[in-house]
């Protein structure tokens, strides 16, 4: 009997030993030693380093939640039974490094700052089982990594539908569980003014909410005709900032202009070349409610009524712009520029005296006025702008930072003329596009597997070689039109986004999908431990 257990145990721990943990992204280098370690409530976490208590927070948050006990956080080492959190500078300058050592009596992270040290958690608890336990088993290994990119970002539109803070928080713990390092926050839209702004109180009272919304796809097939919105305090949004700070995480606020300005121009019509006139829509949307002055649009798509390129509107911008750099500490402020129509700047007589006055050319040099009078604001603030590719159109702004989404030409244009770029090319990160070729709940259209997002490289062939270091990294879009709900955000994005985490962080040639299909076993385990949505069919070779 003693003989045979002798043998069983020998078997689990030979069994421990040579799985290769599911990983991903996936480690620079991994290496399995012998033995394995557990974890359990007597084990200590001990820390030393400035920085290193947000990991060692995020690590007993995480084993709270999921495994039902926290452990003992202690400044002073401990000989065993211990998980230490530490720094120690590395070579190189690659913000995020990281090594992990499981021995059999503890664990060790040093990170080469304390963001390395929170990545080096991540792995950690990828280590875990995925059932909830009391003693938890992790394999000995060692690992050194470090992210192959430094912008890792994930964006999220509140416009079209919004989400309340718990699910901000989550999708922001879903970031830095891949880890990612950016969310960028969609935060107005035609739809929906979500940010409060002290100065400009009817941007929440009126903009943040409109009086139905299409039922399907747009035009739509008629309308709930239900009030419909919301936004975030500036409260609300301190909170927000401070979870992702305390994850590594910055967050980019995106305030849309010119165009996709419906909800301001609801609440100050001033702000529209035409304020007098009555908002817009196909005659296919069937509207609800008022529809006489300006409203908050009811269904998707483009709108011609965009800001004007007043004194007052700049006014306007600045404004709302001081309280939102208040607010938010990052570098970049997002300023869109995309999808502006200038059908309503060719019949305004203010707008075509402007492009006479200032010797432009046409409505798209008046657009790049535009965006370089609001790029001059926020750069005499210590900030820089990011646009979307359209902002290239009438010529760039000299600092302008451009998140290439129709395809990778703007990005490879931008970076050509020494610009920073962040790829995020519709063909391959738009997490808002069907995933099955046959499509199970609506969507915007498209057609982006899985195994399509693996293989995207953010650097363009098409780039030379002394331009790429232009291209900071890459982020994945949602924009919410058809997600009414956040379990619906997580079928889109999972397991789109995890695919993407391997892309950004490791290295190029460490990249090979049947491998991830491997690890990808584990990884849907996780997601359901973390009791989140995803798409479970994203192999099925029906739907290919
Ligand atoms: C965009 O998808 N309109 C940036």
């Amino acid at each position: 009997m003693k003989q045979r257990l002798f043998a069983f145990a020998f078997l689990v721990s030979f069994y421990l030993q040579a799985q290769e943990p599911a990983i991903i992204p996936k480690p620079s280098r991994l290496e399995m030693l012998d033995g394995n370690f557990s974890i359990t409530p007597a084990t200590q976490i001990v820390t030393a380093g400035a920085g290193v208590e947000k990991a060692a927070m995020f690590l007993n948050d995480y084993l709270q939640k999921f495994y039902g006990f926290r452990l003992n956080v202690s400044k002073t080492a401990a000989a065993k039974n211990s998980i230490a959190l530490t720094l120690a500078k590395k070579a190189g300058d690659v913000d995020g490094a990281y090594h992990l050592l499981v021995t059999r009596t503890g664990v060790q992270i040093t990170g080469d700052n304390a963001t390395g040290t929170f990545y080096g958690v991540q792995s950690l608890l990828q280590l875990l089982p995925v059932e909830k336990k009391r003693e938890l088993i992790i394999p000995a290994l060692e690992i050194d990594d470090q992210p192959r990119f430094a912008y890792r970002g994930m964006h999220l539109d509140v416009g079209r539908h919004f989400y309340p803070v718990d699910f901000v928080k989550k999708f922001i713990d879903y970031i830095a569980l891949h880890k990612m390092n950016t969310f960028h926050w969609h935060l107005t839209e035609d739809q929906g003014w979500r940010i409060e702004i002290k100065k400009y109180p009817k941007l929440t009272q009126v903009g943040a909410y409109r009086n139905g919304t299409i039922i399907g796809h747009h035009p739509g097939t008629g309308n709930d005709q239900t009030k419909y919105g919301g936004y975030y305090t500036q409260e609300q949004v301190k909170e927000i900032v401070k979870y992702a700070s305390d994850r590594f995480i910055t967050v980019i606020p995106e305030i849309e202009m010119p165009g996709h300005a419906s909800a301001a121009i609801a609440a100050y019509p001033e702000l529209s070349a035409f304020p007098d006139e009555a908002t817009k829509h196909p005659a296919k949307v069937t509207w609800f409610g008022d529809s006489t002055g300006k409203q908050v649009q009811q269904g998707w798509g483009i709108y011609p009524d965009v800001f004007a390129p007043t004194e007052y509107t700049f006014k306007f911008l600045e404004n709302v712009l001081d309280e939102v750099i208040q607010l938010f500490p990052s570098t970049y402020i997002h300023i869109g520029g995309d999808e502006c129509p200038k059908e309503n700047w060719k019949r305004s007589a203010f707008c075509q005296q402007l492009i006479k006055e200032k010797g432009l050319k046409d409505e798209h040099d008046l657009q790049s006025y535009f965006i370089q009078r609001i790029e001059k604001y926020l750069n005499g603030k210590g900030r820089q702008i990011i646009g979307w590719d359209e902002i290239l159109e009438g010529g760039l702004a000299p600092n302008a930072t451009v998140m290439s989404w129709r395809g990778e030409k703007g990005g490879i244009e931008a970076a050509r003329q020494k610009h920073n770029v962040i790829m995020t090319p519709n063909s391959y990160v738009y997490f808002d596009y069907g995933q099955n070729k046959k499509e199970d709940s609506l969507v915007i259209g498209g057609y982006l597997t899985v195994q399509k997002v693996y293989g995207y490289e953010p650097v363009p062939a098409a780039l030379p070689a002394e331009n790429t270091k232009y291209i900071l990294g890459a982020q994945a879009n949602v924009w919410s039109e058809y997600m009414k709900t956040p379990s619906k955000v997580e079928y889109m994005i999972f397991p789109r986004m995890t695919a993407l985490s391997e892309v950004l962080w490791s290295r190029k040639e460490s990249r090979n999908w049947p491998d991830f299909e491997k690890r990808m076993e584990q990884q849907t385990k996780r997601y359901a431990l973390w009791n989140t949505s995803y798409n479970s069919k994203y192999l099925d070779p029906l739907n290919k």
